[in-house]
């Protein structure tokens, strides 16, 4: 079996963390190996470059999507692609869709931008399956606000969410073969279940 990297993507409040563990924990249960990350973040440097965009806002547009590229190729050059070359399947908590969505849609930042920086970071390396956890913006927002760990984006206001929400939307159905769109409002036990079945279906595990 080649291993395979999975992304989860969608807006606050989605339940993605959740699904990743979950996800994991089957991928590992029925066994396989596996790697769950996160971005920003999966390697020191990475994690140090979290820490500068997540803790302070006013960052330049392309300065700020230059950093999320810096901290994936780190990510991607030190943690994912050495952990697939060595037979782990890779699940990790956001990838470049997210910041399509959120610099690109959300804040503004050029598309052209987004894609040079994809292409001298990353070459033509992406997911093999992206799940995109959808979620009405008002209830993935309050579902947050609950959970309390807000962060800087989590505050910025309702057109905001609304613009990366259609982003995500946009780029599932511009590419139907890497996407699957999964109803996040449902309950949780539901979302599982499409994840597990997504995954079973598109990457022929038994
Ligand atoms: P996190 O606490 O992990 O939020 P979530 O549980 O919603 O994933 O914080 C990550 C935040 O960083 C999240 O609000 C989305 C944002 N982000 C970007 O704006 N661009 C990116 O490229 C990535 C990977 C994340």
């Amino acid at each position: 079996m080649i291993p395979k990297f999975i992304t989860l993507e969608g807006g606050e409040g989605s339940g993605k963390s959740t699904q990743v563990k979950i996800l994991s924990d089957w991928l590992a249960w029925s066994g396989h190996s596996v790697l769950k990350t996160r971005e920003p973040g999966g390697t020191a440097g990475a994690e140090a470059i979290r820490g500068l965009v997540l803790g302070r806002a006013g960052w330049d547009p392309v300065a700020e999507m230059a950093l999320h590229f810096a901290a994936r190729r780190e990510h991607w050059a030190k943690t994912i692609q050495p952990s697939l070359d060595a037979g782990s399947f890779v699940v990790c908590d956001r990838f470049f869709d997210s910041t399509l969505a959120y610099q690109v849609a959300g804040q503004g930042a050029s598309r052209e931008v987004w894609a040079a920086l994809r292409t001298a970071t990353l070459g033509d390396a992406a997911p093999d399956l992206t799940l995109l956890l959808d979620i009405p913006v008002a209830l993935g927002l309050a579902r947050a606000g609950r959970r309390g760990d807000i962060n800087r984006y989590d505050t910025l206001d309702r057109d905001f969410h609304e613009r990366v929400r259609d982003s995500f939307l946009g780029q599932a159905g511009a590419e139907p073969h890497r996407f699957a769109v999964l109803d996040a409002s449902a309950p949780l036990e539901a979302v599982t279940q499409a994840v597990i079945s997504t995954c079973r279906q598109r990457l022929s595990l038994p």
